[in-house]
């Protein structure tokens, strides 16, 4: 097998790229390691950044998204059992903030791709990258239920296999730096049987801890406690789910609507970033790049940055023969992941309740939030972050 671009992954960074390459003529093959059932129902993400919401319309895929999305005039922030509202859209010149499931984005991608005769295998195995230091690099891997290995040969190989995937590993430890923060607590997410109970997200911040309401569908709705790294979903029975949602997100005349818990998932919150994140033919792209804590909902929107960014630098090689681009990709990338690895660790350390912290930092995140409350010049910043910072260059669209 051949093609120009091999991509391992097929999350947003993967499928998004293989969309964006397809579209300045560059081919590309996707291996998954996941089958597609598994890759369409993961629950993950949930808000995409307004220039996100823009490229799924330019490729023709924003229909659903159109029909299905929630579009919120901004989001609330609460602590001391006050509610404060963000007026992103104010703040920021009209820019929404939308809520469309990372995993439905995966559907409408997976579907065109086919559509349009994309090659994507899902269930492989046995990934492994070879001779990236050469003109032409390849990737081995063994299909489904064969024992037989098989070889994509490319020019370039792009790894788009999240945290844990191989790719990382295939740059020598020597040529990259690993920047790890790891928090104290972790999130328990579930999904309700419910209708919305508020019009907009609440992030709030109680002495119990840090609460979050979010929204699926009009009759099901994403909520998230934080809870230790380590714990235990059994230890959460939904007495107590109901119990600590009420506590952390209750106000004086405002209660959470109940339904059924239909779902219930504990993710550990970290930060992470691999320098550089390119190496001969192999790019990184997404989480298996970076890691964000959710807390700033950064994680897919960087993943479909990076390959933004990888998309332009392969037209312009393969288009002008001129290397410029590619050769700067991870330093393009990496000033926007800085920024988003610091609005992530801002939202996360002043939204969360820290044992490991001082008085003095309690009071100093208090601080940070009732600033966002009294003055324009710091909603503004947490606005613009949220809802997607503007890319230095090339333009957005012109990839
Ligand atoms: P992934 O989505 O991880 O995709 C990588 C793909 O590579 C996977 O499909 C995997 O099966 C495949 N793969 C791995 N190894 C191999 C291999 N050897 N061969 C072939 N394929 C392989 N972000 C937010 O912004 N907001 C949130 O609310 C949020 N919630 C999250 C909740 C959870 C439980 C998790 C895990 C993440 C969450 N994130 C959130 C982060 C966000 O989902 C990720 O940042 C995003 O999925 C990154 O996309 P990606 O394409 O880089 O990686
Ligand atoms: C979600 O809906 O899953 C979600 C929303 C906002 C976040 C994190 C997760 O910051």
């Amino acid at each position: 097998m051949r093609s120009q671009v091999g991509i391992i992954g097929a999350g947003p960074a993967g499928l998004f790229l293989a969309h964006l390459l397809h579209r300045a003529g560059i081919d590309a093959v996707i291996l998954e390691h996941r089958s597609r059932a598994e890759v369409e129902e993961a629950v993950r993400a949930g808000v995409l950044e307004y220039w996100v919401v823009a490229l799924m319309h330019e490729l023709g895929l924003g229909e659903r998204l159109a029909r299905e999305g929630h579009f919120d005039d901004g989001i609330s922030l609460q602590w001391d059992r006050e509610r404060h509202h963000v007026d992103i859209r104010e703040l920021t010149e009209g820019k929404r903030v939308t809520v469309y499931p990372q995993h439905e984005v995966l559907k409408d991608l997976i579907a065109a791709w086919i559509a349009q005769d994309g090659e994507i295998i899902f269930s492989v195995d046995d990934t492994k990258i070879r001779d990236l230091d050469t003109q032409h690099p390849a990737i081995d891997f063994r299909r489904d239920g064969t024992s037989e290995m098989q070889t994509l040969q490319c020019d370039y190989v792009v790894g788009a296999d999240g945290f844990h995937g191989p790719a990382r590993q295939a740059i020598p430890a020597s040529h990259r730096t690993e920047y790890h923060k790891v928090y104290p607590f972790g999130w328990l997410g579930v999904l309700v049987n419910a209708p919305r109970s508020w019009h907009e997200l609440i992030y709030a911040n109680q002495a119990e801890g840090f609460a979050l309401l979010s929204t699926r569908t009009p009759q099901l709705q994403r909520m998230y406690l934080q809870c230790r790294p380590d714990d235990d979903v059994a230890a959460w029975s939904d007495a107590r789910i109901w119990e600590q949602l009420h506590s952390r997100l209750d106000t004086d005349g405002w209660t959470l609507t109940e339904g059924k818990i239909v779902q219930k998932g504990i993710v550990p919150l970290r930060s992470f970033v691999c320098e550089p994140m390119q190496c001969g033919r192999l790019f990184l792209a997404g989480d298996a790049a970076h890691i964000v804590p959710p807390t700033g909902a950064k994680g897919l929107n960087l993943a479909v940055a990076d390959v933004w960014v990888l998309a332009h630098a392969l037209d312009v090689k393969y288009r002008h023969n001129s290397r410029n681009e590619v050769d700067r990709y991870s330093t393009t990338c990496l000033r926007r992941v800085w920024k988003a690895e610091r609005f992530s660790w801002y939202m996360t350390t002043m939204l969360h309740h820290n044992h490991a912290e001082t008085p003095f930092e309690r009071r100093i995140h208090r601080a940070d939030l009732d600033l966002v409350r009294t003055s324009r010049a710091a909603a503004a910043s947490l606005a613009e972050n949220y809802v997607g910072l503007p890319f230095d260059a090339p333009a957005a669209g012109k990839a």
